[in-house]
């Protein structure tokens, strides 16, 4: 007889620890310094000054050994390096797009293809927006346009897909403006600013179908697209039986080309793509990324780099992998639900997004919220956090207001295989701790603000 039944039974990451990293620990008084140091803006502390770091999932995975082992084949030739072949194969093989060119990361790939397909006046709708991609459409005179469905923009609704585009909406904006003034649709998959929310496959097809009909292009931000497609396995009728891959090279295929930030799904430190089918577009993008990247075998990257890029692809895909990814997620946030912490729910693909608002409802927006709430949580443990709410949304550029977005959040960042259910387990008491202390928590006062993505180095003072 077992002393105590078996009521569940445990998974695990699938890899296990070979080279590690030691962490360095503060009390709570040097990380009132250095938080004062750094503007309560946690992307101005130092790294050697935080504990658990999950800022971002964005170039802080851990490679693998096939990964490292891969580096040491960097064939480093100006022209026509060998791991570049290998990329693109792979990116044929799994993506599915035959033309590509690298660049160093996602928001270079943003840039030209903003350059390439924006004319000025024209208007680019797309599942919401992000902070470098709008940006880089308003640069080349473009107006982006959110045409996600209203339910992304409740932190409570579970609809299962609340990255999809609202169909109507994206109709009524093409009957308004002209198709002409409309060089691409574009959709993220799963959308980070709405909590890390997935399109479902019947979203993309009938976006395609209106794209179509009007002679729109549509592309893919395939940032996070792995996520994306294990949630279509999990929620969508039909997909069950599929194979990530399989799912994967399908959304793919309804698009007419992508940019991906490499520095997610894939695994690696650094590395974007711009892939396509349009052979107008590649041309152009091979051409631009002499220009501001380097030679267009290259990007901006290392040969090496290229080679990890290539082995992250394969690596991916594998379901055990994803899952693992996404059930880190998941146990944070179940966890943090057992204390009434308020989060973006359904629980998103790469973070959890606690619900700022809600947190600290005794400060008003323009007190920033989810600014404050970061850096309390960095101050009570040493556990960074991202700000996505008032300061991400920047400023309206005809009114000059603020944006006032209707999700102010607090980004818990999970990077990948880098940290065990240890360290989940001090964030989340960390949390509930601040949780509980929470009304006497003042706001702040922003006290330098930059031209351009202001939340990277804006700095703040208590109230
Ligand atoms: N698209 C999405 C959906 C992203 O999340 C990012 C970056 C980019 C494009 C830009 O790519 O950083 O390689 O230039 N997101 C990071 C984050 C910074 O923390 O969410 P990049």
């Amino acid at each position: 007889m077992l002393k105590k039944k078996i009521t569940r039974r445990s998974w695990a990451e699938p890899y296990k620890i070979k080279v590690v990293e030691p962490l360095k620990m503060s009390t709570r008084k040097e990380r009132e310094k250095y938080a004062k140091k750094a503007g309560y803006n946690t992307f101005l502390l130092k790294s050697d000054e935080v504990y658990i770091d999950l800022l971002t999932d964005s170039g802080t995975n851990a490679m693998s050994d096939r990964q490292w082992a891969g580096m040491m084949l960097g064939d480093e030739a100006y022209a026509g390096s060998k791991n570049f072949y290998y990329l693109w194969d792979n990116i044929k093989k799994y993506y599915g797009f035959p033309y590509f060119v690298p660049t160093h990361q996602g928001r270079a790939a943003e840039h030209m293809i903003s350059k390439i397909l924006i004319k000025p006046g024209d208007y680019i709708p797309g599942n919401m927006y992000f902070t470098t991609t709008k940006l880089h459409q308003e640069m080349a005179g473009g107006k982006f346009v959110d045409v996600i469905i209203d339910e992304a923009h409740d932190p409570y609704n579970e609809h299962p897909f609340k990255g999809n585009i609202d169909l109507q909406k994206l109709e009524d904006l093409i009957k308004k403006v002209g198709a002409k003034k409309i060089p691409y649709v574009f959709m993220a998959g799963p959308v980070n600013m709405a909590g890390g929310q997935p399109f479902s496959m019947k979203n993309v097809r009938a976006v395609r179908k209106i794209c179509d009909k009007h002679g729109i292009q549509l592309w893919f931000d395939a940032t996070r697209a792995t996520e994306n497609a294990y949630f279509i396995k999990e929620r969508e009728k039909g997909f069950k039986s599929k194979t990530i891959a399989a799912i994967f090279k399908e959304m793919c295929s309804n698009f007419d080309g992508m940019w991906v930030s490499a520095k997610k799904d894939l695994m690696v430190n650094i590395g974007g793509i711009i892939a396509t089918k349009n052979k107008r577009v590649y041309n152009e993008a091979r051409n631009m990324v002499v220009v501001y990247e380097g030679l267009h075998t290259y990007g901006g990257l290392a040969g090496r780099d290229m080679e990890a890029m290539a082995r992250g692809i394969e690596e991916m895909l594998h379901y055990d992998s994803i899952k693992a990814r996404i059930g880190q997620v998941r146990y944070c946030g179940e966890e943090l639900a057992k204390y009434g912490i308020p989060f973006v729910k359904p629980i998103g693909g790469h973070a959890v997004f606690l619900d700022a608002k809600k947190f600290l409802p005794h400060l008003k927006q323009d007190e920033f919220p989810a600014q404050t709430l970061a850096a309390e949580i960095y101050i009570d443990s040493g556990v960074r956090s991202m700000e996505r709410g008032i300061v991400s949304a920047g400023r309206n550029k005809e009114t000059g207001e603020h944006n006032y977005p209707k999700l102010e959040l607090v980004r818990l960042t999970f990077p990948r295989r880098v940290y065990t259910q240890a360290h989940i387990d001090v964030t989340v008491e960390s949390i509930a701790s601040v949780y509980q202390n929470r009304k006497k928590i003042k706001g702040l006062k922003m006290t330098y603000e930059p031209k351009y993505l202001r939340f990277f180095q804006a700095r703040f003072k208590k109230l």
